[in-house]
């Protein structure tokens, strides 16, 4: 499985932060918020990962992820002019994703899934397309899923004003090699995008959706106002000083997955003169 971490987009909300730098590179607490969703790609192993942002900010990105050989992983890069929709990724990323299927997830989207790779990520299925649901008390924000008793599919909205149930899909999912033909098949919305929803509802109409409830020991944090980034680094900052531990962070994901071996991580550590060099250190007498 390929992934794609989609971080363009014109970052509007969030001005007068975002007039000189993408959305996708400042801060959520200890890291840069683009290491929270690729570090959610490396913990369900994936390691060839396309970065698509805008042609201003592709620069900034280069300096700050590399190629990723540093973590064992492949990065490349593409550039989508306008922020014509998700969904157009798949396209930019036509011949990146090849015979493959692919995850996409979006540059804004943290997530803290201790389940993910151990129970979530082996039940994704190889045919078809998997979607979360998580419930928000906001769910007109965001795209919507409403489900029967019987836990089956009745509807998929984008930021519908009056949401029929109060499961928001994030900005994780996984599809299977179709993808590609299925995003050349949608048209604009009226805002003028190609979104994820209309390419969800394709994936649903064929009976091929598989939509997965984030259980209640996981978190999707916002980030689309500054409220709500606030709150995300908050999130971090009590979770990391609790347990010690990290959310997000890259160079522990790649050495659990073994991309890299310890004088790769020791090396890594060392031009950090700080506590994040710190855990990274301390990950090697775990
Ligand atoms: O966060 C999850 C939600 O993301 C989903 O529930 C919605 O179904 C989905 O449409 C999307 O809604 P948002 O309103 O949050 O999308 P937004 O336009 O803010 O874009 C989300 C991220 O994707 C952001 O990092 C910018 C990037 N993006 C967005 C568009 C439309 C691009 O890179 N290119 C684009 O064309």
């Amino acid at each position: 499985m390929k992934g794609i971490l989609l971080a363009g987009g014109a970052g509007t909300r969030l001005y007068p932060i975002t007039i000189p730098i993408s959305k996708q590179i400042i801060p959520v607490y200890d890291k840069p918020m683009i290491y929270y969703p690729l570090s959610t790609l490396i913990a369900s192993g994936i390691n060839e990962i396309l970065v698509i942002t805008t042609p201003k900010d592709l620069p900034l990105f280069k300096s700050l992820l590399l190629d990723g050989k540093q973590w064992g992983c492949s990065i490349s890069y593409a550039t989508q002019n306008q922020p014509k929709g998700i969904a157009e990724a798949f396209l930019i990323a036509q011949d990146f994703i090849g015979k493959d299927n692919v995850s996409l997830i979006l540059g804004d989207n943290i997530f803290y899934f201790p389940s993910l790779s151990s129970i979530v990520i082996p039940s994704i299925k190889s045919i078809g397309a998997s979607i979360f649901a998580y419930h928000v008390s906001d769910p007109s924000r965001y795209g919507v899923v409403e489900f029967n008793e019987q836990n089956k599919i009745m509807s998929i909205e984008e930021k519908p004003e009056k949401p029929k149930s109060n499961y928001a899909i994030p900005g994780f999912y996984f599809f299977d090699n179709n993808v590609v033909n299925y995003v050349k098949q949608l048209k604009p919305s009226p805002r003028g995008e190609l979104e994820i929803t209309d390419l969800i509802k394709k994936y649903h109409e064929q009976n091929l959706l598989n939509v997965i409830q984030m259980n209640k020991g996981t978190a999707w944090l916002d980030t689309g106002t500054v409220s709500s980034l606030m709150e995300a680094s908050q999130f971090v900052q009590v979770l990391e000083n609790r347990q010690g531990l990290k959310v997000g962070c890259v160079e522990e994901q790649a050495y659990c997955k073994k991309y890299i071996n310890d004088s790769q991580l020791k090396k890594l550590a060392k031009p950090y003169n700080n506590g994040y060099g710190q855990y990274l250190i301390s990950l090697l007498n775990d």
